[in-house]
């Protein structure tokens, strides 16, 4: 490949530089858009390959930022990460010298406190910082850190780290959450591949990547088996070996390109898309009046039902997989706002998950915020340019489709965030007939 030019994080520019997105909407989206590898499951599986010394490769990642955080962290503790062609990782922890995840890294990403139970599990010890900070109670992680205690880990928290030993070997044992949490599953299953003898966790998540991180993990040697829908038992291993693994295609980007077809009156096909983990969100999306054909890996996506009859209101609630995916919930808002009717929506995964209806009603969205884990949408709305500010990920692609399917231009500040999780998102965009400019905060708009 005549790209295929090795680079590195060092090598790219300032990676969280402000960036706005200027969006000129009301034009249908058309065409086929590839489906990227999915971010939730690559995040763990990288962690996952620090429980071996050998090499692990890694093929359809993600390039998005916070594969280059976790790229970062991983360099940071002495592990080896290459990055020879876009979309693969090779990741190397024969030397890990430095047993410390800073705040730096934990600051930039959730995700980096998955590195808890492997580093634990295979060197008896790490410290961490906790991702929340000291801002405890709001995504806390005290799920994980339960479940390494079960395993008979010692740790104690102070100024904002973890110190977490684990004398001898982890024990092999039962772990109870009280409720379904994805990355406590997955960081138990992590410790436990190399605890001494039997787990059992339950509830555990039932997310596709939570199948793929197992997947990956047999490759590796590890005795790993989901033997009930909600229950996973591991058999620790004293060793496990390097192993090679293709990402699962990312669900929440697919279902955010189904809602861009569906709210400009565009008709486009995914490719690589993962049709089998989109239920919930497909069943809605039909139900509101979206054409939806699901082929063997393509999902074609009708929106011209909007044009012609409109669409129907709908009624929705976040659960766990296989409900309909907390992540999923704003592109799923931006859909509503163009149907027919009032919808009711219920969040009820996060607290702080509804906040950015604030900026959609700045387009001309009808929405009432109820309390923090419920909504009512009241559609169709014109929705047309206007200013808005993106605070995270999620947010930020929604207000993208927003944009896309209002009349005017949109500017939306903020717009890094949404490289954290999507790649390439402004091409992908364009590529389906989108006006979309990307600059850095400050610099004047240029015309295309
Ligand atoms: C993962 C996903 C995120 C998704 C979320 C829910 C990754 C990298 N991120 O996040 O995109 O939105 O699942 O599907 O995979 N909780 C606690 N204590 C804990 C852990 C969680 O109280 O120690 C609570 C959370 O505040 C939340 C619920 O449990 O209310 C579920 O969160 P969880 O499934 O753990 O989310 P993440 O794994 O962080």
């Amino acid at each position: 490949m005549a790209d295929a030019k090795p680079f590195y994080w060092e090598d790219r520019p300032e990676p969280v530089a402000p960036e706005v997105f200027t969006i000129e909407g009301g034009r249908p989206l058309s065409g086929t858009v590839p489906i990227s590898g999915a971010k939730n499951a690559a995040l763990k599986l990288m962690a996952a390959a620090t429980l071996t010394g050998e090499r692990c490769r890694f093929t359809n990642v993600p390039e998005i930022e916070d594969v280059r955080v976790m790229a970062e962290t991983l360099r940071d503790l002495g592990v080896v990460v290459d990055h020879p062609e876009p979309n693969v990782y090779e990741v190397a922890s024969g030397d890990v010298e430095w047993l410390f995840v800073p705040l730096e890294a934990a600051a930039k990403m959730r995700a980096s406190f998955m590195l808890l139970g492997p580093l634990l599990s295979r060197f008896g010890r790490v410290i961490i910082s906790n991702p929340g900070g000291d801002r405890i109670g709001r995504r806390p992680v005290d799920l994980h850190v339960d479940a390494m205690r079960a395993m008979g880990a010692q740790i104690d928290y102070r100024n904002g780290y973890f110190f977490a030993t684990a004398p001898g070997r982890l024990r092999g044992s039962e772990v109870r959450f009280p409720t379904v949490t994805v990355m406590g599953t997955e960081n138990a299953i992590l410790a436990a591949t190399l605890a001494e003898g039997h787990s059992v966790i339950r509830p555990a998540a039932r997310e596709p990547e939570t199948d793929d991180l197992i997947a990956f993990l047999r490759k590796m040697g590890a005795d790993v088996e989901r033997t009930y829908a909600d229950t996973i038992e591991v058999n620790g291993k004293r060793r496990l070996r390097g192993a090679e693994h293709a990402v699962i295609p990312d669900r929440i980007e697919a279902g955010t390109f189904v809602v861009a077809a569906a709210v400009t009156g565009g008709t486009v096909r995914l490719e690589r898309a993962p049709c089998d983990h989109l239920g919930a969100f497909l069943e809605i999306a039909e139900r509101v009046g979206v054409g939806i054909t699901c082929g063997t890996d393509t999902i074609d996506v009708d929106g011209t039902p909007l044009l012609d009859g409109g669409y129907r209101a709908a009624d929705v609630e976040t659960a766990p997989y296989p409900g309909l995916a907390t992540d999923l919930q704003p592109p799923t808002g931006v859909l509503l706002s163009q149907a027919t009717g009032t919808s009711n929506v219920h969040e009820t995964i996060f607290e702080d998950r509804l906040e950015w209806l604030g900026e959609l009603r700045k387009m001309g969205a009808d929405v009432r915020l109820i309390d923090e884990h419920h909504a009512a949408i009241a559609g169709p709305s014109r929705l047309s340019g206007a200013e808005v500010e993106i605070g995270d990920l999620r947010a930020g692609a929604s207000l993208m489709l927003a944009a896309l399917a209002a009349t005017g231009t949109t500017t939306i500040h903020g717009a890094h965030h949404v490289h954290r999780g999507y790649e390439n998102i402004q091409r992908k965009f364009q590529d389906l007939g989108a006006r979309i400019e990307r600059r850095a905060e400050g610099t004047p708009v240029t015309t295309s």
